[in-house]
């Protein structure tokens, strides 16, 4: 049986390392340190420098990922990056980082489903794995989040920051280790609710980004707690079964309502939200590479990953290690 194994993550963050204080200075805002810790969990995030790209970020990413997976750029037949702020229309991103890592063989594409980006590319890298269309992919998220925010907007700009994360996604005959199953959903009659204003095919310029945080977080709350359960379904298994919850890391305080219903220790959910902020479809393969790094995941243990995001998109991928 051949299942697709993440042989390792890695990641990247630009040096511009702002913390709030230091935020609402910069950008003159009406607000405090203390509002945004209490409200989202968030302490700091990082920020591209000008002319930083999303690509030179996700290649940065899977060059690390690819190290400590001990993978050449001839080991790579596939490059599937989800980002919502792509260096151009096109090409794709993921063309621009396979070129920056001398990959010169197989397919390159973008995936688009904002926050959820990188569990709708892991989905699709699994597939084509699994399928024979692809034998080891570098499954990446980055994003320049900075570049659409309303810096005048204090209740959505405070939220976010920028970054890179990837894996190595590899074909291996293992019917136990590997992704176990994604589950990926969508209702774009919810799209408003967050989503970026004006784009190349309306307004042709490049839109800011509107989120109406209260309603979604009410979405966040109840869809993550159903996609965890329907992940838990579909693999015969129970909550005391989840070794690790790595979720999308967009508020603290949805993050830790998850944790409460697997019934999770606090040490058992990676955080990053703190220094990272939500940096989007980069936000679990940086905390993947995270926790990683920190020596938390052995072999064997079941890692579930969730998000949800604009779209609205939400869904999950569950791997044993
Ligand atoms: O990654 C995609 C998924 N995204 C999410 O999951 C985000 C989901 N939403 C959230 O995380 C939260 O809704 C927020 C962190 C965005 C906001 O927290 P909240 O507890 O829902 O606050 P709120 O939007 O209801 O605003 C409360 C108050 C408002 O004042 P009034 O109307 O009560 O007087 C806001 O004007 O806080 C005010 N406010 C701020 N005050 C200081 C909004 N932003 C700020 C700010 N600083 N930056």
């Amino acid at each position: 049986m051949i299942r697709s194994r993440i042989l390792a993550a890695g990641g990247y963050l630009p040096s511009d390392l702002v913390t709030n204080e230091a935020l609402a200075q910069r950008y003159n805002l009406d607000t405090s340190d203390e509002w945004i810790v209490e409200r989202s969990g968030i302490r700091q995030r990082h920020i591209a420098a000008p002319g930083e790209t999303t690509s030179a970020m996700g290649a940065a990413a899977a060059r690390d990922a690819m190290a400590r997976a001990g993978i050449l750029p001839a080991d790579v037949d596939a490059v599937i990056v989800a980002t919502a702020t792509p260096d151009s229309s096109f090409p794709a991103t993921a063309v621009r980082i396979q070129a920056q890592l001398g990959i010169t063989q197989g397919f390159a594409f973008d995936i688009l489903a904002a926050c959820t980006g990188f569990v709708y590319a892991l989905s699709v890298a699994d597939s084509m794995i699994r399928s024979g269309s692809a034998r080891c992919a570098l499954v990446i998220g980055a994003e320049a989040y900075s570049r659409i925010l309303d810096w005048t907007d204090r209740a959505s700009c405070v939220l976010f920051g920028d970054g890179a994360g990837a894996v190595v996604l590899r074909a291996e005959a293992d019917a136990e280790h590997g992704i176990l199953s994604t589950h990926l959903h969508a209702d774009g009659r919810l799209a408003d609710i967050l989503h970026v204003e004006g784009g190349p095919g309306s307004t042709g310029g490049t839109g800011l980004l509107r989120m109406a945080g209260r309603e979604v977080f009410k979405h966040a709350v109840t869809k993550l707690a159903s996609v965890v359960d329907e992940a838990l379904e579909a693999n015969g298994l129970a909550r005391h079964d989840i070794a690790w919850l790595v979720p999308h890391q967009a508020n603290i305080r949805i993050i830790e309502a998850m944790g409460k219903k697997l019934g999770l220790a606090p040490e058992r959910v990676v955080v990053t939200v703190d220094r990272h902020a939500n940096t989007s479809a980069a936000s679990i393969p940086l905390a993947l590479a995270d926790a990683e790094a920190a020596g938390k995941f052995q072999r064997g243990d079941v890692v579930l990953m969730e998000a949800i995001g604009g779209g609205l998109t939400w869904g999950s991928a569950l791997a044993r290690w």
